[in-house]
């Protein structure tokens, strides 16, 4: 691993063929180098001649992606001929190629570079997600990561199997701003980059190699984000009124703090509730099972009862916090059967009310098997009815069993009750 630098910039070999180069204002950007071509993904703010920089390092010709659209990322782009972004990054990043956000710069800098607030951007070309750049013997991968900004994205250089995140994954995500999107958005973010096994992870602000297990770290922070258990946290360049959440060690000071800058109205609406599996007994006897997915989407399976036998993954649903810890779903199924749950999760309680359409009250057995794969079945029986009068459950059950599996995973609810071990939906903690 050797290391190259002059005035403005130096650069880092951080695996083979693939290096950081740190630029003017803490930034970083990654030069990948194949056999016919090389990947340079972001050009920092700008200042500095970074095309001639990255010469030195290699002659091929040069394909520039941007990580997202700010200007410590595209600020150099106009070196460029053409930079690929992601289309919702594309009207952030020409607003700040302007004028008045270089001006802002080179002041937040300290600098002043004659004539860089007068450049705009290049061409932009639209990223698209999953996009593979072909580097001749080297592929890296496009994965779309909003969160930090709804067009960022990480770059998976297959080869060396380093996952380089930008601003996307850090110990210090900041979700804070306009161009920000949520934190279930980071959430599920976070769990695309996990499944594609990469080994190593850098992020353009620090030098820091990171390991996958950290992702598993920075989930869990932002699936605790408490406002009651944040700080404000003054942002200089924004002058918004965010807030920080953090978990580990001593914020900017432990090896292992990581941290989330957010507003509170981008905490999302379905946050505690997801990644839990539940199972619960109403008290006519009946036994259901959940897993809540994400903030949109749950997967449920009938141990016992009217529709015992029956399971469904991926139902979307409205899911809402109505007071602290106690959660409402409600969705409406292909079979015309509507349900509301309330879940009182510290209480361990839950209220569930029913509505079956007539058909269903009259041969429950049509409905019993996974609905995914009957959905056109389920469809022509809720259309032929009959639907009136509706029978309505309304029950209360005991939370039996109560777990965090973390979101968006298949594996919790994938097969039928039939399937399970003997006492599975007994199990009690
Ligand atoms: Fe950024």
């Amino acid at each position: 691993m050797g290391s190259v630098i002059n005035d403005d910039f130096s650069a880092t070999e951080i695996g083979e063929g693939l290096y950081q180069i740190w630029c003017p204002g803490k930034v970083s950007c990654f030069l990948a180098v194949g056999k016919d071509v090389a990947l340079l993904l972001d050009s920092g703010y700008g200042l500095g001649d970074l095309k001639g920089f990255v010469e030195t390092l290699t002659a091929l010709p040069l394909t520039l992606v941007n990580s997202h659209g700010h200007i410590d990322h595209s600020g150099g782009d106009y070196q460029f001929d053409f930079a690929y972004m992601r289309r919702e990054d594309l009207s952030l990043a020409r607003r700040h190629a302007s004028h008045g956000e270089r001006s802002r710069a080179l002041e937040f800098l300290g600098r002043s570079d004659p004539g860089y607030a007068d450049h705009g951007p290049c061409e932009l070309r639209p990223l698209a997600d999953g996009q593979v750049f072909d580097l001749g013997d080297r592929l890296v991968e496009t994965l779309a990561c909003p969160g930090h900004t709804a067009g960022s994205v990480a770059l998976l250089d297959r080869s060396t199997s380093t996952l380089l995140s930008g601003d996307a994954f850090s110990r210090h995500v900041w979700l804070f701003d306009d161009d920000s999107t949520s934190v279930p958005d980071l959430l599920r973010s976070i769990h695309r980059a996990r499944e594609t096994g990469f080994s190593a992870m850098y992020c353009s602000h620090s030098a820091e190699r990171f390991e996958p297990s950290f992702l598993g770290e920075l989930e869990r922070c932002a699936r605790d984000i408490r406002i009651e258990k944040s700080r404000p946290f003054a942002v200089p360049i924004a002058g918004a009124e965010a807030l920080i959440y953090h978990e580990g060690g001593e914020l900017f000071a432990a090896a292992d703090f990581v941290s989330v800058v957010y507003m509170p109205a981008k905490l999302g609406e379905a946050l505690g509730i997801v990644g839990k599996h539940l199972i619960y007994k109403y008290e006519n006897g009946w036994r259901y099972e959940i897993y809540v997915k994400d903030s949109g989407h749950f997967s449920y399976r009938i141990h016992s009862g009217m529709v015992g036998g029956r399971w469904v993954t991926d139902q979307e649903a409205h899911i809402v916090e109505i007071a602290t810890d106690v959660w409402k779903l409600s969705w409406d199924e292909p079979t015309g059967t509507c349900v509301s749950i309330a879940i009182n999760l510290s209480a361990r309680r839950l209220h569930g009310v029913i509505f079956f359409p007539r058909w269903v009250r009259d041969d429950p057995q049509k409905t019993v098997c996974y609905q995914n794969e009957h959905l056109d079945r389920m469809i022509a029986y809720r259309d032929q009815g009959p639907t009136y009068p509706k029978f309505v459950v309304d029950e209360f059950a005991a939370i039996t069993f109560i777990e965090d599996c973390g979101p968006c995973r298949s594996d919790i609810i994938d097969r039928p009750p039939s399937a399970l071990p003997e006492g599975y939906a007994e199990r009690v903690n």
